[in-house]
């Protein structure tokens, strides 16, 4: 496809498996990544691509700073825009919100105005599940697309008042968006203050495993290469003004996947330490995909346990990969983080 896609957020966890796939399957001409590389972009995550590949280009640029944003689009005149970049981490939301207001609210404002002025074909704002709120535990109830938001941490809420702008931008301007809502994503590149990384890591180095609360807490896993093919195809295919719910019908509790990890690393379930609750924690999460299964045909391709098992293997295979996140700043943050919860 001779397009030129802007992709923001393209050095962090998604954004930069996104970035790969669509280089290696050609999905466009040419990939301009624009991060403003905080502590969860990173440079390692583009490679070999960046050094060796003239398709993709990279920017270093704020999303939050209207002449950043304005250089790269009158720059690349792109003819898609896949916005993933944010202040993704529900702990540092409760931290500190602003972050998250100035990146993921006024951020997506003022890329959503630039797409508009340069007459950006398609703008896909990648979203997320936590916009609906909670779910009751031992319920059929799902979060589809018709469900009203109910968000509940600050990082939730700034997200669904991006969703609400982009919506917004649709009703009153007639602008090209679709929003994916997409459930927890794993796999290679996450950042190890998630919790799939951040026990791996732990595991690895015979460190203890801090589980919020009772640990029954849900998550409905998806693997970060099937919500990547599908945010590709709701950004082709998805109708203009519409939300699609993405997720792999993969329920599980917190310390299923603790125990899990501990297998597949050759620990024992001794290294789990149960620690103070997250603050507001919602208790359950499940996606009911049926929308983009039957309007777009997207389905998941990768199953939970391969797909866990890969992601333990990538993590053991890429220790200096992690080595090199844990700086300064990532010891800062756990010690302030978990110090509390004893
Ligand atoms: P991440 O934290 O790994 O990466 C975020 C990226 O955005 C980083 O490269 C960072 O440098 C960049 N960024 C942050 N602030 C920026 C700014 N002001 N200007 C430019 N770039 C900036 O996040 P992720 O887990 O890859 O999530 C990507 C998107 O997917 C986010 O919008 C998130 O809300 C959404 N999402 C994530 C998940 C998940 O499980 N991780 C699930 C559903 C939706
Ligand atoms: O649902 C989609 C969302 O999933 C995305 O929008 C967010 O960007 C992403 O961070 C993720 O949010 P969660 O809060 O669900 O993910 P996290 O990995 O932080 O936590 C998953 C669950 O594990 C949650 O119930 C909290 C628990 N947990 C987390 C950490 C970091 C622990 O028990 N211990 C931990 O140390």
């Amino acid at each position: 496809m001779q397009e030129t896609w802007i992709v923001t957020g393209g050095a962090g966890f998604i954004g930069s498996n996104f970035v790969r796939l669509a280089l290696a399957e050609n999905w466009c001409a040419k990939v301009v990544v624009f991060d403003a590389l905080t502590y969860a972009g990173n440079l390692d995550n583009l490679q070999p691509y960046l050094e060796s590949d003239s398709r993709l280009v990279f920017v270093r640029g704020d999303v939050a700073n209207a002449g950043d944003v304005e250089k790269v689009f009158a720059d690349h005149k792109p003819h898609r825009v896949f916005h993933f970049a944010a202040e993704s981490h529900v702990d540092r939301s409760i931290q500190n919100s602003a972050p998250f207001v100035i990146t993921n609210v006024l951020g997506t404002q003022l890329l959503l105005s630039a797409a508009r002025k340069h007459e950006t074909k398609r703008f896909l704002l990648v979203s997320t599940d936590e916009v609906y709120g909670a779910l009751p535990l031992n319920s059929a109830d799902k979060f589809h697309e018709k469900r009203p938001y109910c968000p509940s941490s600050p990082y939730a809420a700034s997200k669904a008042s991006a969703d609400f702008l982009a919506l917004a931008a649709f009703h009153t301007y007639g602008q090209d968006v679709v929003i994916t809502n997409c459930s927890n994503n794993y796999g290679p590149y996450q950042f190890p203050e998630k919790l799939i990384p951040l026990m791996i890591m732990n595991a690895l180095k015979g460190e203890q495993l801090p589980v919020y609360g009772d640990g029954l807490y849900v998550r409905d896993w998806i693997h970060v290469e099937d919500q990547c093919r599908a945010v590709r195809l709701c950004g082709l295919e998805g109708k203009s003004g519409e939300t699609y719910c993405i997720g792999s019908d993969n329920e599980q509790p917190n310390i299923a996947v603790v125990k899990m990890i501990l297998k597949l690393t050759g620990r024992d379930e001794t290294l789990i330490r149960y620690v103070k609750d997250r603050p507001g924690h919602d208790r359950r999460y499940a996606i009911d995909s049926a929308k983009v299964r039957e309007q777009l045909g997207w389905k998941p391709r990768i199953d939970w346990g391969n797909g866990l098992a890969a992601t333990v293997r990538w993590y053991v295979d890429n220790a200096t990969w992690l080595d090199r996140i844990r700086t300064g700043e990532f010891q800062k943050y756990y010690a302030e983080l978990y110090g509390d919860r004893q």
